[in-house]
């Protein structure tokens, strides 16, 4: 931990405990090997980099000895569960301080300069319960149904992609997984919970680079992008 150069007051969560069954490599994304590492352990660089006032990783039950937690007394191992939420709420039981950064360990090309970025943009509005990175859509999306025909366009103009870290006040996000009225379905955000709750979150326009590992062509993607990153 490197409280030196700190925002002190967040605690970064990395939820790591989903399957990736859309990857299909045969075991937890988040350990999938990634650049010669484990994918989770980008974030984890990124989050210690950026001075955060601790760590907490969901990871799927019954592989947090994946971990080499020794020697970083600010990181904590928690068990995953079924859904994101679920995950997120048993890391943020462990979250003592003002704000809360979620972040998938599935975003491993996540920088300290866009933690700090998004976490700057909810500081400067004491009304907003959350920020995050997001960028604006560049496919027109269709809204068909299980048919396949389609019903209308949405009309891209306003329409963004959401990423994440995404920086919410403790209590908020708190506030919001408890009145979650589906605990069970899987929210794929926190912001939406925060959004359903009456909470206003900000957005930070952040680099398309920031992508999130789903399918084995993002892994690809990833690889060659930090590769380009190690050569300068
Ligand atoms: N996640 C989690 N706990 C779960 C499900 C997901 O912590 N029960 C995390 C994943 O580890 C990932 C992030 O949420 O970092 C985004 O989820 P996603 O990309 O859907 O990952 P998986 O659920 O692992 O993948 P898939 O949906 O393909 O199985
Ligand atoms: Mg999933």
């Amino acid at each position: 931990m490197n409280p030196g150069t700190a925002p002190l007051g967040v605690t970064a969560v990395i939820a790591a405990a989903g399957s990736g069954e859309r990857l299909g490599a045969g075991g937890p994304k988040a350990f999938v090997p990634l650049a010669g590492r484990p994918m989770v352990e980008w974030s984890l660089d990124a989050f210690r980099a950026a001075g955060m006032a601790a760590i907490v990783v969901a990871c799927p039950p019954g592989h947090s000895r994946e971990f080499d937690a020794s020697g970083d007394a600010g990181l904590r191992l928690v068990d995953g569960g079924a859904t994101r939420s679920e995950s997120v709420a048993s890391a943020l039981a462990a979250v003592e301080t003002e704000l809360v950064a979620i972040h998938d360990a599935a975003r491993p090309l996540v920088t300290p300069a866009l933690i700090g970025e998004v976490i700057a943009t909810l500081a400067a509005d004491p009304g907003a319960a959350g920020a995050i990175p997001a960028t604006p859509v560049t496919d027109t999306i269709k809204l068909a149904d299980r048919r396949l025909l389609v019903g209308r366009t949405l009309d891209r103009d306003g329409l963004w992609a959401a990423q994440t870290p995404q920086v919410f006040r403790t209590e908020a996000l708190r506030g919001a997984l408890a009145a979650d009225p589906a605990p069970t379905l899987a929210a794929t955000d926190e912001a939406m919970l925060v959004e359903a709750a009456g909470g206003r979150v900000l957005i930070y326009p952040a680099p398309a680079e920031n992508i999130k590992v789903t399918t084995p062509l993002d892994l690809r993607l990833a690889e060659l992008l930090l590769a380009e990153r190690a050569a300068g």
